[in-house]
């Protein structure tokens, strides 16, 4: 590999501190495996048509590069997901939504390097306490899933980075080299970006969903389901529901 970015690259063995960020249905092998060859860190999803198993299988043919798997620990098969991503060899796991001490050890026995993802400063904390490798911060600008604090990533990330001293890969609202340089200057090390990914061609999303991302505007997205799981969701007939 020629020359890396940040220490986070090191860690994770890839060129550039970008990580395409794991997301239910859409992040697919093809989009995991494109973002892997060309330098970052795909991440795919246990949540697809073709199932785990059969998209790691297929990475494994598209890419020589590593990519990881996201367990969101709270879902129903997470120890399932935890059992294939050992047995399959996945160097890389992102934790997201429940306890890091869950998995954690677990899995960097097996040498796996765990990335937990926390949207306020508490869960950093403790995700560090619990060992993970790095934290994503990801703020309320995200697509999907947001933290109910609603703390913006610029926020976010800046105040992480002041209470850990583990790397900070800042998620949320992260489209360009713009957007990747002013969360460097506030000490991120990486980015993960999720809603960009979707609008490429690599990405299985239809493309009404690419066409909405494309043409939205600042004000083209609201926070769903406040009172249950806050979702970052673009404005249509659907979200005038909630
Ligand atoms: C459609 C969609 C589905 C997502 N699903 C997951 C998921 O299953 N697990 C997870 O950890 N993060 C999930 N995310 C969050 C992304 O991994 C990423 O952190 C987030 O999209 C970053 O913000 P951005 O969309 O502004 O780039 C999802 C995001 C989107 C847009």
């Amino acid at each position: 590999m020629n020359k890396t970015y940040t220490d986070l690259c090191d860690i994770l063995g890839v060129r550039y501190p970008i990580i395409q960020g794991a997301m239910a249905w859409v992040a697919t092998a093809e989009l995991s495996s494109a973002v892997s060859n060309a330098g970052g860190l795909g991440i795919l999803s246990p949540v697809t048509t073709r199932g785990l198993v059969e998209e790691i299988e297929i990475s494994k043919r598209l890419t020589k590069n590593p990519f990881g798997v996201n367990i969101p620990v709270m879902s129903p098969n997470s120890d399932e997901v935890v059992k294939i991503v050992i047995s399959e060899e996945i160097p890389i796991v992102t934790t997201s939504v429940g306890d890091p001490n869950k998995f954690t050890s677990i899995l960097q026995r097996e040498g796996i390097k765990v990335i937990h993802v926390v949207t306020n400063i508490k869960h950093a904390k403790k995700a560090e306490y619990a060992g993970v490798d790095a934290v994503v911060a990801m703020g309320t600008e995200a697509g999907g899933h947001v933290g109910r604090e609603e703390i913006t990533t610029s926020v976010l990330v800046q105040n992480i980075v002041d209470n850990v001293k583990i790397p900070v890969i800042a998620a949320g609202g992260i489209i360009n080299s713009d957007n990747l340089l002013s969360v460097f200057t506030l000490g991120a090390e990486g980015v993960q970006c999720g809603t960009r990914f979707i609008a490429t061609e690599e990405c299985i999303a239809h493309k009404n969903y690419k066409r909405a991302i494309i043409n939205a505007e600042t004000d083209s997205t609201k926070i769903i389901a406040r009172d249950i799981v806050p979702a970052r969701v673009v404005k249509n007939k659907f979200s005038e529901w909630f």
